[in-house]
């Protein structure tokens, strides 16, 4: 978690590290600093509590003073977020800076060593005991070179990190190393940028190189990049990429937030998602990722889903799309359990990671365990080349685009499509779908962005109004059965993450085994009820609101009498299959989550405590 930029060049390094910062605060916004390496090659420094334009308003005057810097855009996960804990963090001599996303484990053990040794410490930060440690390493050593004593450190640590560190006796040179946190270096024309993705320097390159696990740089403009091994410092030769990212995709457009543009954008990402994989007229379905490894899915043992948060919420829905229609026994994981117990796991055993950034530290970490039991592992990642992304043995990406709002919205409907294209697949591979089924759910599924389109258009302004009436709603329930009750999962939890309001998710069934009791006059409740999806139970449950005074927003299909009736408010949006309407009922609980809490006041796209990838337990 953590934003980190680096520039060196001929551009203003200001300038570039506090535009970056800006593109990479969704990694993390408690605090923000920058360090810059200024003509005299000394050490200008400006760090706060805040956002990068806290850190801006204390900083001005260092505009147009350096080539050379780095900033850091923090995610807090030792000490508080402050002025003394902001990254960057220097070395005791003063002359080492250093920024860093992830966590040093070991630094308790570590930082007694250095405080016997007479180094004294100004944060409660993990961070500002590796520096120390370099620092350490070239006093042992005077003859060490830097990027050699920030290897030797790199070696003492454990944990995850992704680092950038310059030296006052070093100038122009920027030393980078990555273990479980991503790290990208833009290749410019005498020019070279550090990200923690190519947002911060899309405009100016299209070549980068995402540095592998275990991998170091050496970064300056005399001698490019040195790439080596941590471990043993073996020279390694990059592969260099061809951006994909474009600027217009990571801003605005127009739109207040940009959990409001994804939320818009979701016609556009579910075709892209289907894209060249559904072709309806030739009745097929190709995933390259799926078709190279049918017989691995078809005859696995069982399917085991991990993810975290939204994406676990789309693996349920993906649970209820492959065991109905390929009939393959599945499993939904939190990654977080997953990992620490010793699941019974083999090499009958197909995983699939779902994660839109690909950087989910516990999901990476319950991959790397089912790897190393010799399950097969896919990936449903969103971003390309992402960590999770690179360790699976095949996967397929969601190409939604980059999702930067915190709370997912289109990344979420795009993994739902992948899983519907992922199940109808199987069940028509091993038989378990009969070709007219297919073809009629294969010709829904195609309709989808169409039908997005038309409830974007026809909820938008009631949604509007309605959010008005739930500013100071304290608590939510969200209610769905069968294919929905994942969507009320997901419904609840966009509000909570957003509006800071309680919200729990429901299956609608479960509602008399304990949260009835909380049903008064004050509660809303949320309560998805399509036409196709046990409507009848439905309606009972909506009954049994009504009868303790509760007051029930209700998502129905066009043209719904029975639920309307009762319902206190009311939203429409088209009927599809039943196994897709999670995908239409989600966008207008986005709606509802998003303008409550813009009339709450909350920062939607960043909303507090949160980032948009955790890279840390
Ligand atoms: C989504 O709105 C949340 N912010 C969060 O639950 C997220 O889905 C979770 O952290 C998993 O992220 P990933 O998909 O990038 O792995
Ligand atoms: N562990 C470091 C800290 O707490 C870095 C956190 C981050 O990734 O932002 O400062």
């Amino acid at each position: 978690m953590c934003g980190i930029v680096g520039y060196t060049g001929f551009q203003d390094a200001y300038t570039i590290v506090i535009n970056g910062l800006r593109r990479l605060e969704y990694r993390g916004y408690d605090s923000a600093g920058i360090v810059l390496e200024n003509k005299n090659a000394n050490f200008s420094t400006a760090k706060t509590k805040g956002k990068v334009d806290d850190l801006v308003a204390i900083s001005e005057n260092l505009k147009g003073t350096a080539s050379v810097g780095m900033g850091h855009t923090r995610w807090a996960t030792h000490g508080v977020p402050s002025d003394r804990n902001s990254h960057p963090h220097i070395s005791n001599n003063g002359k080492i800076a250093l920024v860093h996303n992830g966590i040093i484990e070991n630094y308790d053990t570590i930082k007694k060593m250095l405080t016997e040794k007479g180094y004294t410490f100004k944060s409660e930060t993990d961070t500002e005991v590796l520096v120390n440690l370099i620092q350490y390493f070239m006093e042992l050593d005077a003859n060490l070179d830097f990027p050699e004593a920030v290897r030797f450190a790199l070696n003492e640590v454990y944990g995850a990190y992704a680092i950038t560190v310059m030296h006052e006796d070093f100038p122009g040179v920027l030393v980078v190393g990555r273990l479980g946190s991503p790290l990208a270096i833009g290749l410019g024309n005498k020019e070279y940028f550090i990200a923690s993705d190519a947002s911060p320097f899309v405009e100016f390159t299209k070549e980068a190189i995402y540095l592998e696990e275990g991998h170091m740089a050496t970064i300056s403009l005399e001698n490019g990049v040195d790439i080596r091994s941590i471990v043993d410092n073996s020279k390694i030769i990059p592969a260099i990429q061809e951006l994909k990212l474009s600027l217009e995709q990571i801003e605005k457009g127009g739109y207040e937030h940009f959990m409001l543009k994804e939320i818009f954008e979701q016609p556009k990402s579910i075709h892209d998602t289907m894209r060249g994989r559904l072709i309806v007229e030739e009745g097929i379905i190709k995933m390259a990722g799926i078709w190279d490894h049918l017989e691995k899915f078809t005859n696995a043992n069982r399917i085991i889903i991990i993810a975290c948060g939204t994406s676990w919420h789309a693996g349920l829905i993906g649970e209820y799309l492959i065991e109905e229609f390929a009939r393959i026994n599945v499993e939904v994981e939190y990654a977080s359990e997953f990992r620490y117990r010793n699941p019974i796991i083999g090499n009958k055993d197909v995983v699939i990671a779902i994660s839109q950034s690909g950087e989910t530290a516990d999901t990476m970490a319950a991959l790397k365990l089912a790897k190393e039991k010799g399950a097969f592992i896919y990936g449903i990642c969103n971003v390309v080349d992402s960590s999770i992304a690179r360790i699976t043995d095949a996967g397929s990406y969601t190409h939604a685009g980059p999702e930067i709002g915190v709370a997912s919205t289109k990344a979420f409907t795009a993994q739902l499509t992948i899983l519907s294209l992922i199940a109808l697949k199987l069940g028509k591979h091993n038989g378990s779908l009969s070709n007219g089924e297919f073809m009629k759910l294969i010709t829904e599924l195609d309709h989808l962005p169409k039908k997005i389109e038309e409830v974007l258009k026809s909820t938008h302004d009631l949604v509007k109004n309605i959010a008005k009436d739930f500013v100071n709603a304290q608590n939510f329930l969200y209610l769905g059965r069968g294919y929905n009750y994942p969507a009320a999962l997901e419904g609840a939890l966009k509000l909570k993450e957003i509006s800071y309001i309680h919200a729990e998710g429901y299956p609608a069934a479960e509602m008399k085994h304990g949260p009835i009791a909380l049903i008064d006059e004050n509660m809303p409740i949320v309560i998805i009820a399509p036409k196709k999806g046990h409507y009848d139970k439905i309606v009972s449950n909506v009954q049994e609101i009504k009868a303790r005074k509760g007051k029930v927003l209700a998502v129905v299909n066009t043209g719904d009498t029975q639920v309307s009736e009762m319902a206190d408010y009311v939203i429409e949006i088209p009927e599809t299959s039943e196994c897709f309407s999670p995908i239409v009922a989600s966008v207008p609980l986005q709606l509802l989550a998003y303008y409550i809490a813009v009339y709450r006041g909350a920062n939607v796209d960043q909303p507090r405590n949160l980032a948009k990838s955790v890279t840390v337990e």
